[in-house]
């Protein structure tokens, strides 16, 4: 059997990790800003991590949603903390479409309504309900096409005034930041005014915090710079460092009934040691505030670069728009300086590594990163 052909591969094969670098087999190492697209959060192979998840895979791995588990009890607790959404509650899924459409469900389930208003060049994933809101034509199959979903652009709150009005919508998705558009910040003020208009309309506000979360902006959540509460969060990526796994935030006004959401893997005994190990590691070692201090000092450096056209981001959440081929720009930099950075679009690097990245690797980037714009 071969491979379905789905992605594009770089003709380099990691097989071990340690903490932001990975290597191929014959031991050439490659610094990871992108950590496999946000992913790694406390970096490769963490001691603490790796201990967490052995020790759980040898006494239990895995057992369904109808017993009891603690260590789900445990996350929780952890994350309300943490997060700052303590009264809010917890549904355990396995990915970041996943917990979107759960979100989803949920709002409509909540008002009875059926549509969502999502918003321009936006990516909530690639399931049914997620890639219906999602702004790409060419990932939306017919079956995914429906009228339930309306865009409309980001930043306009009268556009979104317009629609809520009709009285149509269950919900409005947003991203904290747009990612896979190119990095893009909703302005503080537009969230703050989507949180009222939502709030009057009786609409439910779901923040996709699944790339711009968990802490890489420097703030747990990228909208808590905005100084909001969102209805639903969804959660996903770095919330295990790899292990695959998916949250949903509620607040308290949802009301959960028995079987209205439910999935098999979710939140299960590994997944939460994983995802426990690495809120451990956020608090022991100041992950959140790491991200905010290397990320400032990354936007200030990179701003510093007359070749650039545009710096965008906040945190450790980071698009850089160039003047020539993004792609070429970032095969460039594996192959030349063995550095992995992200892509978007035709000339943006997205750079989104691990919140571990220290000043020396960042310097590594900038030097490397000057030296072939100066080309
Ligand atoms: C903002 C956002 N939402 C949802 C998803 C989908 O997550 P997953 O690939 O885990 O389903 C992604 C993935 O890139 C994302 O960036």
């Amino acid at each position: 059997m071969k491979l379905f052909d789905v992605y594009s591969l770089y003709d380099i094969e990691p097989v071990r990790g340690s903490g932001n670098y990975v290597y191929t087999a014959d031991g050439t190492e490659y610094l990871d800003l992108y950590g496999g697209h946000a992913v790694i959060s406390v970096g490769h192979a963490h001691p603490h991590y790796v201990k967490a998840v052995s020790e759980q895979v040898a006494k239990l791995g895995f057992y369904s949603n109808s017993v009891e588990n603690s260590l789900q009890e445990r996350f929780a607790e952890q994350l309300g903390r943490i997060s700052g959404y303590e009264d809010y509650s917890l549904f355990l899924c396995n990915s970041g479409a996943e917990a979107n459409e759960n979100a989803i469900k949920l709002a409509s389930f909540h008002s009875g309504k059926a549509k969502v208003l999502a918003f321009e060049k936006a990516f909530h994933g690639r399931t049914s309900g997620a890639v219906a809101a999602t702004d790409n034509p060419k990932i939306v199959a017919p079956f995914n096409r429906t009228p339930n979903v309306e865009f409309v652009p980001l930043n306009d709150i009268v556009a979104v005034e317009e629609r809520l009005r009709t009285g149509e919508f269950c919900a409005v998705l947003i991203e904290g930041i747009q990612g896979v558009a190119g990095i893009h910040c909703p302005e503080n003020d537009f969230l703050k005014q989507l949180r009222e208009l939502t709030r009057q309309c009786g609409v439910s506000l779901i923040l996709d915090e699944i790339q711009s979360g968990y802490g890489r902006t420097g703030d747990f959540f990228a909208h808590q710079y905005a100084g909001i509460r969102p209805d639903i969060i969804t959660s996903a990526k770095g919330i295990a460092n790899g292990f695959p796994m998916g949250a949903v935030l509620i607040a308290p006004h949802f009301e959960a009934t028995k079987g209205m959401l439910g999935t098999t893997f979710g939140g299960n005994h590994l997944a939460c040691a994983a995802a426990t190990a690495v809120l451990d590691i956020f608090e022991a070692e100041g992950l959140v505030e790491n991200a905010r201090k290397m990320g400032a000092y990354l936007i200030e450096e990179l701003g510093k670069i007359p070749q650039l056209k545009e710096v965008r981001g906040r945190g450790l959440m980071i698009g850089v728009e160039i003047e020539g081929s993004g792609a070429e720009m970032r095969k460039r930099l594996l192959k030349e300086y063995h550095i992995f950075t992200g892509g978007a679009g035709a000339s943006t690097v997205r750079l989104l590594p691990a919140l571990t990245i220290t000043r020396k690797e960042a310097d590594r980037f900038l030097d490397a990163f000057r030296k072939l714009l100066n080309e």
